[in-house]
């Protein structure tokens, strides 16, 4: 049986297809040059894509007509081997004449343990090109990929990919004896009516989250549906799609109402999550200071406060995974009073930590400390930076304080300073409001810093749009104009012949302990350069201080006293030093 979108199709081209479910294609040949101009022939008659499962003994297993994501396979094939690859590859045209692999294709191969993933550029009835890839070593509990090609037709190197598959099998078979995947992880729909943008951000913090994107919907509509976001037929389509794929879990890209969510539930037959709740989600798993736990406690009861009505008829909310974790016990809370009381307790709480803030952040500015925010998209990195940087033994301020919220940490500088350094909240785009409230004060720390370190995950595949978020944020916050060092984390990560931009960005690991040094010593260059209000009475008797003070700083207000001049200016650290000592030295 030919499966996939066979409407229109005509009955004899779907009996010709039949017939090479019947084909031998033996055991030498990675890509069949047979099968591969069947493939180009069909996919330029139908102008559809097309797929098939070959087996290792080039027996042809399976046709479907469509793309990967949206093909209904029979479940035989879907279900991945336990201890070892599937036994078949997946071999797929693209008809827009692009030979490489897509992301969906890259996550398809992971999560199915195919043999291999091949992908047959077509345009204009040829073949532009050939692309595989194979699961190669494990990398973060997860295989990386392999990639071969793309090659013209004609130059497979078909021994060499076939023993590409002997060698990833070997490979497959030792991570999984070693016990080192991650197994169960959920499989995820992605469904937007924004943009292919935003679908490839969600992308990107659903894998934070814990999950596995199968594949993606973009649907075009003017708005969302009102009772269901997307249309009725629509749904019906993506529930077959959600059966044939196994889909766990949708995740919509916006946020829905209480109501849509429950008709969209019912229509997919799978649980179904917004964009809201990812977040939200990500930020319960990471929440570490007493602090944070608090503000996503309160967002995430300020997004259920609305949506309680008819809560638990649908799909169970409380079987685990994402969207059900949360910092406290109170996840379960259905009770709208006790609800409220949460939020006033919560917001008593938060509004106390504020309150200490702003008198620590007066102080720290009186004592001439110079702040560093680290900010950055989630998962960068900041907080594996701090700890690496900071002196562990040092506890920064009050105990009070130092037990409520860890994130604030002195850091030993070159040249004999140091700076307080501050973590924020991971910088996401379209950061649901209950978060913005919930995190205000924590994302203040950037706007009243000296000093930003932005760090971007260059590891990532979404580096670009998340950096690209980062200063976005930054802008809206206000906070754009201070000076900035950007650093460019996780680079053991990386392919070695990377390009980045800014080129100028330092390129460290926090976690290896790599370019900390220089991140140091460029903090302390900054700060010694910066000017900074600064206050001082200077005797009479040193009135070369005060001519040093005009010519290198910038003078605000100056006023006589009796015991000297009290002169308010911008100064940079080095001057201010400079003063400091000299007073100290004769007073
Ligand atoms: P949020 O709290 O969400 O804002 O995240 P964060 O930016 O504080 O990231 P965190 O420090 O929690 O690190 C996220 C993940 O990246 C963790 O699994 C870290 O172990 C990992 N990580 C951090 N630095 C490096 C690095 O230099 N190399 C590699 N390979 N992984 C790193």
């Amino acid at each position: 049986m030919i499966h996939g979108n066979i409407t229109g199709i005509r009955q004899s081209v779907l009996d010709e297809l039949e017939r090479l479910l019947d084909a031998e294609f033996g055991r030498e040949q990675f890509l069949p040059d047979r099968l591969l101009s069947l493939l180009v022939r069909y996919t330029d008659l139908l102008n559809r894509e097309m797929l098939v499962y070959l087996s290792r003994d080039g027996e042809v297993l399976e046709i479907a007509i469509g793309s990967i994501g949206s093909i209904a396979l029979p479940e035989l094939h879907l279900r991945r081997n336990p201890d070892r690859l599937s036994g078949f590859r997946c071999i797929h045209t693209h008809p827009g004449g692009d030979a490489r692999l897509s992301s969906v294709d890259l996550q398809a191969l992971r999560l199915l343990r195919f043999d291999a993933m091949c992908a047959v550029g077509v345009a204009d009835g040829l073949c532009t090109g050939i692309a595989a890839a194979f699961l190669g070593e494990m990398e973060y509990d997860n295989f990386s990929i392999v990639m071969k090609g793309p090659v013209k037709p004609g130059r497979i190197p078909q021994q060499l990919w076939m023993r590409e598959i002997e060698v990833s099998e070997e490979r497959v078979q030792k991570a999984i004896q070693e016990g080192g995947i991650v197994e169960e992880v959920e499989k995820v729909m992605l469904i937007s009516t924004d943009s292919e943008d935003s679908l490839e951000e969600l992308a990107g913090l659903t894998e934070t989250a814990g999950a596995m994107v199968i594949t993606r919907v973009l649907q075009n509509r003017q708005r969302p549906d009102p009772s269901m976001y997307i249309g009725t037929g629509k749904a019906e389509e993506l529930a077959l799609t959600c059966q044939a794929l196994e889909i766990d879990l949708a995740i919509i890209d916006d946020e829905l109402s209480g109501h849509q969510q429950r008709n969209l539930e019912a229509a997919l037959g799978v649980r179904v999550i917004d964009r809201t709740q990812l977040i939200l989600d990500i930020f319960a798993q990471r929440a570490q200071s007493a602090e944070g736990k608090l503000q996503v406690e309160l967002a995430q009861m300020k997004y259920r406060l609305p949506r309680l009505a008819g809560q638990g008829t649908a799909l169970s909310r409380l079987g685990g995974g994402i969207g059900t974790r949360g910092p406290g016990e109170t996840q379960l809370e259905v009770d709208r009073r006790r609800i409220h009381h949460r939020i006033d307790d919560l917001e008593g709480e938060l509004a106390e930590v504020k309150k200490h803030r702003e008198l620590r952040r007066a102080r720290r500015a009186k004592e001439g400390q110079v702040t560093v925010a680290l900010v950055g998209y989630t998962n960068a990195g900041k907080s594996t930076l701090l700890n690496a940087l900071a002196d562990a033994d040092q506890l920064v301020e009050d105990k009070l304080f130092a037990t409520l919220d860890p994130v604030m940490r002195q850091v030993a500088l070159p040249e004999n300073r140091t700076c307080l350094m501050v973590d924020t909240v991971g910088f996401i785009r379209k950061l649901p409001h209950q978060l913005v409230d919930a995190f205000r004060s924590t994302l203040e720390e950037a706007v009243f810093a000296d000093l930003l370190v932005v760090v971007s995950d260059a590891a990532s595949p979404y580096y670009a749009q998340q950096r690209a978020t980062v200063f976005q944020v930054l802008n809206d916050l206000g906070a754009a104009d201070r000076p900035i060092i950007e650093v460019m984390n996780k680079v053991d990560a990386l392919k070695p012949d990377a390009v980045f931009d800014p080129p100028d960005a330092l390129l460290i690991s926090a976690r290896e302990g790599r370019g900390l040094e220089a991140l140091k010593a460029r903090i302390a260059k900054l700060i010694g350069t910066m000017r900074r209000p600064v206050e001082f009475v200077i005797p009479y008797r040193l009135g070369n201080l005060l001519s040093l003070i005009h010519e290198k700083g910038q003078v605000l207000e100056e006023e006589y006293l009796a015991e000297g001049t009290r002169v308010k200016c911008l100064l940079d650290a080095a001057t201010e030093e400079r003063v400091r000592r000299e007073m100290g030295r004769t007073g």
